[in-house]
């Protein structure tokens, strides 16, 4: 109960408190912190709309540490266990020879790429005992445990494709592979467009041989470590996590760029990537929004063995409607990718070390 005494009290704290709003709200330095306030809240509201096109979301990310430990430790049961690089080899077919081990005896981890390696490819073939089959290299000794396609996109950069090829190649023979390199170019004059390209090398590369494994490569990328396995497991991976120029840190979380691999089935379940990101930049971040509005993880390798050097060239011009087609790209999945992608085929070169294709529309 208020006594009269204490109504007075109520009565100067009520005007009390008038008072001290009115004379807040005709202070200039309230409305100088408010400002100040409400200009940090749009800003906060702004950076997490914005960084929402490269946030990893409810998406998982593993590091697959404890799998490569497995892999280079552990039993060949333990191999099954996990799931990981498994084998896809049919057994009826090439009954006649054994399965490739499951890991290579020609490995030799880190080694720093040589530019101008000058390479006598009769005597690659014949030291890690591997064989020319139609446009695609399989060991001659053994079954490989996947057959892998390497899908490059290309554009006007022959000597990067040499660079590349001379590295890549016996890279992947040492990993004991059955892969074919597949370079895909695009009409001159229509503009670079890197997720239509890989869609289109993906559709290519199924046309000639049944590959198990799609990987999505940079030509300016070298591995510069073997145990990197080029193969692909049973969630899509990110390959390329360190690399030189980016001072072998992933620049964000939810990157999906440079280096990639995909089953079949899971480019086929995510209709693979989006035909619109003409220019550069953003088709990869489109994928990894696509794979996580499918459920899945993406698997991603230890840095110390996901290491690339990255090959000197001008930076392209970023397309500036990638975070717009980005923020969208959900949308358009169903229509937007692999299964409807029309184009003509220009030329079609099969040289002894790649496939050569470039489209028009
Ligand atoms: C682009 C990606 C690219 C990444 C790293 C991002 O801003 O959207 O396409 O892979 O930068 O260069
Ligand atoms: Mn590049």
């Amino acid at each position: 109960m208020i006594k009269q005494n204490d109504n007075l009290k109520y009565e100067v704290f009520v005007t009390d408190q008038v008072s001290l709003c009115r004379r807040l709200f005709t202070s200039p330095r309230f409305y100088v912190v408010f400002l100040v306030v409400q200009v940090a809240i749009i800003a906060l509201v702004i950076s997490m709309w914005d960084s929402d096109s490269y946030s990893t979301g409810q998406m998982v990310v593993i590091t697959d540490r404890q799998m490569q430990e497995v892999l280079f430790n552990g039993t060949e049961q333990h191999f099954y266990f996990t799931g990981y690089l498994w084998d896809t080899t049919n057994t009826t077919d090439g009954a006649h020879i054994s399965k490739c081990p499951i890991i290579s005896p020609y490995l030799v981890g880190y080694r720093k790429p040589v530019i101008n390696e000058r390479i006598v490819w009769e005597e690659v073939l014949e030291k890690y005992k591997a064989v020319r089959c139609d446009s695609h290299f399989q060991p001659s000794n053994c079954k490989a445990r996947q057959k892998v396609a390497l899908i490059v996109p290309f554009r006007d950069r022959y000597a990067h494709l040499e660079v590349f090829l001379r590295h890549i190649h016996p890279f992947l023979m040492r990993q004991q592979l059955d892969y074919g390199i597949y370079v895909i170019d695009l009409d001159d004059k229509i503009k670079f467009n890197r997720g239509l390209l890989l869609n289109v090398g993906f559709i290519e590369a199924s046309k000639e041989y049944d590959y198990d494994c799609y990987i999505f490569h940079d030509v300016d990328l070298l591995p510069e470590n073997d145990k990197n396995l080029y193969r692909c497991s049973d969630q899509p991976r990110h390959m390329s996590v360190a690399v030189d120029k980016f001072a072998y840190k992933l620049p964000y979380a939810a990157i999906f760029g440079g280096v990639s691999a995909m089953t079949k089935d899971q480019i086929l379940f995510v209709n693979g990537f989006s035909n619109k990101f003409s220019g550069w930049g953003g088709e990869d971040d489109d994928m990894f929004n696509r794979l996580k509005h499918h459920n899945m993880t993406v698997m991603r390798s230890m840095d110390d063995v996901s290491m690339y050097k990255m090959l000197k060239h001008k930076q392209s011009d970023p397309n500036p409607q990638r975070f717009k087609l980005i923020k969208t790209g959900m949308k358009r999945v169903k229509e937007d990718g692999v299964k409807n992608l029309q184009y003509k085929i220009m030329k079609k070169t099969e040289f002894p070390l790649y496939t050569y294709i470039k489209i028009t529309f």
